[in-house]
């Protein structure tokens, strides 16, 4: 088959924190389904212009932005297959963003829920944190995506870029494919193990919420042994009342492959204490992979790798930047 026929695919990470469990089961993982499935192109960018909408510190933020890619690396993407790359070190995403926000009603951001749930957590307003929505439309749109795998949280997102692409489509001429999102079906939103309605972060203060990628075993099974559930010992999927058990049972039947009533019937009685112990297991096993290719990756091979990731994607971000110009009317003069 040749790259032509091949549909894209396009999916991004910030380097904000630790990547965890949420992000894994709800995106990661079919990162590397699609790097080794021969019928996509696949595109993974560290989008670190999007983590700077937060306060941070510029000295951790260099550090968080080479880990994250080696915890990308460590989960399998192969640089051979993937074409993995800093965001910040290809300069068309932010033109495009540009044009793109020419064409973007406030109305539209001004509904965007993700917006509004970090302003009410106290994160101060900004115009990057505003456009936020817009720059992500601009990472799928610059490798002409088919089809972006994240989690349930990406979904209005999503959204808006295919609503930015057909606008941008009809007033331009066909530039852009609508791209689809490819959002699992369990575990599409893994929640907060101290609160089950919050979802699985990494912004939120307290670690015990997330189960990170490099935890070992020990800080697993304390975690899990820790998660926050309910007073009558029967393990069920009730998500309305048993929000805790539920996510543990979700995130059971995503490491194990078995369908969450088989793992309800086995452990409905028994007590919490057997059911969690299971749970970490189950978790610990599924990343004992990751941990292993982290402890053999080296910096420096890191930032090679990154470094050959930016120039083939600017070398193919130009590309599309000449049409883009030419189609809204910024041809060479
Ligand atoms: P980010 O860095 O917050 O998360 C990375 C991916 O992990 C998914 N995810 C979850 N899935 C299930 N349960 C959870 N608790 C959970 N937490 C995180 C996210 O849905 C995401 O797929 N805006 C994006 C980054 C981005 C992007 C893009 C993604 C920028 N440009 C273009 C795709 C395409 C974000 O903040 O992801």
């Amino acid at each position: 088959m040749t790259g032509q026929t091949k549909q894209t695919v396009f999916s991004g990470v910030q380097p904000t924190g630790a990547m965890h469990l949420g992000g894994y089961l709800g995106a990661f993982r079919n990162w590397v389904a699609l790097q080794d499935d021969d019928a996509y192109n696949v595109v993974y960018c560290i989008v670190d212009l999007h983590a700077m909408t937060v306060p941070y510190d510029p000295a951790e933020f260099h550090r968080a932005r080479l880990e994250t890619a080696k915890v990308v690396l460590a989960l399998g993407i192969d640089p051979e297959k993937s074409l993995l790359y800093m965001q910040s070190q290809v300069p068309q995403h932010a033109e495009l963003a540009w044009i793109l926000s020419t064409l973007t009603p406030t109305g539209v951001l001004n509904r965007m829920t993700q917006y509004k749930d970090k302003l009410d957590k106290g994160i101060p307003s900004n115009l990057g944190l505003y456009s936020y929505p817009v720059l992500m439309a601009a990472d799928i749109l610059l490798f002409r995506a088919d089809l972006v795998p994240v989690g349930d949280d990406q979904k209005q997102h999503l959204e808006m870029s295919r609503d930015l692409a057909a606008r941008f489509n009809n007033r331009f001429g066909e530039v852009f494919p609508i791209p689809a999102p490819l959002i699992p079906e369990t575990s599409a939103r893994v929640m907060s193990l101290v609160d089950p309605a919050a979802k699985m972060s990494k912004s939120d203060p307290n670690p015990k919420n997330r189960v990170n990628l490099d935890d070992s075993p020990d800080v697993i099974r304390k975690k899990v042994k820790s998660a926050v559930t309910d007073s009558d010992p029967t393990v069920r999927y009730d998500t309305e009342s048993k929000p805790g058990i539920s996510n543990l049972l979700e995130i059971m039947s995503a490491t194990t492959g078995r369908p969450i009533g088989d793992l309800a019937a086995e452990y409905e009685t028994g007590g919490y204490g057997r059911f969690k112990e299971a749970v970490a297991e189950a978790i610990v096993a599924e990343l004992a992979p990751i941990r292993a290719a982290l402890q053999q990756l080296d910096d420096d091979d890191v930032a090679r790798i990154l470094q050959k990731g930016a120039l083939d994607a600017r070398t193919r971000a130009e590309r599309l930047q000449q049409q883009v110009r030419d189609a809204v009317g910024l041809g060479r003069i």
